[in-house]
């Protein structure tokens, strides 16, 4: 079983920020847990480092744009390392395998006429040296056209160019967009894709004169290649399709989802099957494209100053807590709003309060009456009035004569059970806020179950049998929490194992039913996992 996962190949003309880390992360919770699952996983993600924009940044500092790209992209792989990403290949555009692999499929689809020579017309803004759609043009007073971006006169200007063939594939990429309902996601995507196709596509301009920065079009080097062309085949050049070891491409492709912001889906859609087709290659399994995120209600922009810096909020809140917010918040697919105080309420609400107190009050309570040793669930046959009532009441046969079962032990026991099943499903439709909610509601009814069972009072009229089953159950909860929110939170997770002292390996332990053999472990009562933030907004918690 195989699972091959991308993220975007970003942009190196800025420092990673939330948005990024976003994708990001939720690709690697996805790897994470289909690694759990038992799949062979390749997690892709990487680094586009070619094009005007790039080019433009490189030259604003003054620099060769091949050193300046070889300092940004630090900042990705330093964030990503930060951020507890484990990613299988990072793929830089500027890499031999990848710019050697690109020219081969230039090369090829020129062999096969899906590539053509041309001349691109339109209106150009030199000082912008960018072609502009008559759409995109702005029109002064005496008719002119001028430059949406600098507002200066544009002129009509051909440029050769070279083309792909992208019309010739439309029947073909519509027919595989209806036929699989599940190829973009969401559905709203879909359709919206749909609509852009049925207007009819045009052949792509794939090659630019204008400026040096991409990968140089074999035998024809003034022309470089688009930058889109160049970044799309990264999915398949860094598995060394073309090249003399492409074990891995027979292995993983085709790719069972491509993730991305809303706003790539087109050329993910579109241009990519485009290019597939072509080359007579699989298509991906799924594109999925999430929703965007702003901030305090604005768009996030570097010359709003509003980025959020998702290594600043590691550093102050911890790298689970950010990996976990940004995937509950906001239900995959959907736009999103960041807010330091979301954020902190989230923190204080969820994970300081019920995943961390859920930890330390069972740790606590089974130090203090069972002397730091997991007791066992069905305890000696000396059992007390109340634990009897639950199974003497119910006529039919013979029962384990010391089990626990009262409703509220019963309900939870079930919501153990029914859990893994939920957050599974969910994870399978990359519904990830939908999976953390499952385990937080298993965390709550725990927490419920504590205050409802108050083994303080147990403990107190001596009720030791069922004293020993609510801690036991308690800590099978956090047996399974522990597994479940190991790929958002692994840190946590295994504080947790640690603080459980479990003989075998959280990343060996699968999430089985309710009733394992954990009674006798002694336990390691450590430190809380989530202190409570005592603000409600940003600032610093250090006082
Ligand atoms: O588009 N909210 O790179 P890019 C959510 N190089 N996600 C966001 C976001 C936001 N506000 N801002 C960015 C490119 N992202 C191309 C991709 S792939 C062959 C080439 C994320 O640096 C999101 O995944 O502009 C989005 O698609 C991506 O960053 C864009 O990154």
């Amino acid at each position: 079983m195989k699972f091959y996962l991308t993220t975007p190949i970003y942009y190196v003309n800025d420092t990673p920020h939330i948005g990024h880390a976003y994708t990001t992360i939720a690709a690697d919770v996805l790897a994470r847990y289909k690694r759990s699952k038992g799949f062979d996983v390749f997690f892709l993600t990487g680094t586009d480092e070619h094009g005007q924009k790039v080019w433009k940044a490189a030259e604003a500092q003054g620099k060769d744009p091949q050193l300046f790209v070889d300092q940004i992209v630090d900042r990705f792989l330093s964030a990503w390392d930060k951020l507890s990403i484990r990613y299988d290949d990072f793929l830089r555009t500027t890499d031999r395998r990848h710019k050697k692999t690109v020219q081969m499929i230039f090369h090829r689809l020129l062999g096969q006429d899906d590539i053509y020579k041309g001349e691109y017309q339109g209106m150009y803004c030199v000082p912008c040296e960018t072609f502009w759609t008559e759409a995109e043009l702005r029109e002064d007073m005496e008719g002119r056209k001028l430059c949406p971006d600098c507002g200066r006169p544009t002129d009509l200007l051909k440029e050769e160019t070279y083309y792909f063939r992208l019309s010739k594939y439309q029947d073909r990429i519509l027919k595989h967009i209806e036929a699989n309902p599940d190829f973009i996601q969401p559905s709203s995507r879909r359709n919206e894709i749909i609509q852009f196709i049925k207007q009819g596509l045009r052949d792509l301009s794939i090659t630019r004169t204008a400026f040096p920065w991409g990968v140089p079009v074999p035998d024809d080097p003034k022309h470089v290649v688009y930058v889109w062309f160049d970044a799309l085949i990264n999915y398949i050049s860094a598995l060394g399709y073309l090249s003399d070891d492409d074990a891995q491409f027979k292995k993983f492709w085709p790719a069972d989802v491509h993730l991305m912001g809303k706003e790539i889906v087109r050329f993910h859609a579109v241009i990519w099957p485009g290019i597939l087709l072509a080359l007579g290659l699989d298509l991906p399994k799924k594109v999925f494209g999430h929703g965007w995120w702003t901030v305090e209600g604005q768009k996030m922009s570097k010359s709003r100053g509003n980025m959020v810096d998702p290594i600043a909020l590691a550093d102050e809140y911890g790298v689970d807590a950010v990996r976990y917010f940004i995937l509950r918040e906001v239900p995959f697919g959907i736009d999103g709003d960041f807010s330091m105080h979301a954020f902190i309420s989230r923190f204080n609400a969820d994970l300081a309060n019920d995943l961390g107190n859920l930890l330390s009050r069972t740790l606590t309570m089974v130090e203090k009456y069972f002397n730091s040793e997991i007791p066992a669930r069905i305890a000696s046959p000396a059992r007390s009035a109340a634990s009897a009532a639950g199974w003497q009441s119910d006529a039919g046969g013979p029962k384990p004569k010391s089990e626990i079962n009262d409703d509220l032990s019963k309900d939870l026991v079930a919501l153990i059970n029914e859990t893994p099943k939920s957050f599974d499903d969910a994870m399978d439709n990359l519904a990830f806020s939908d999976a953390l909610g499952a385990i937080f509601k298993l965390i709550s009814q725990a927490n419920f179950y504590i205050e409802k069972e108050a083994p303080w009072a147990l403990a107190k009229a001596g009720e030791t049998d069922k004293l020993a089953a609510v801690l036991y159950n308690l800590c099978e909860v956090l047996r399974i929490v522990a597994i479940l929110v190991s790929p958002t939170m692994p840190q946590t997770a295994q504080k947790m194992w640690d603080q459980l002292n479990f003989a075998l390996p959280l990343e060996k332990s699968a999430p089985d039913p309710f009733g394992m053999e954990i009674a006798g472990t002694k336990i390691k009562k450590g430190n809380s996992l989530f202190p409570r933030l005592n603000k409600t907004d940003g600032g610093s918690n250090k006082k």
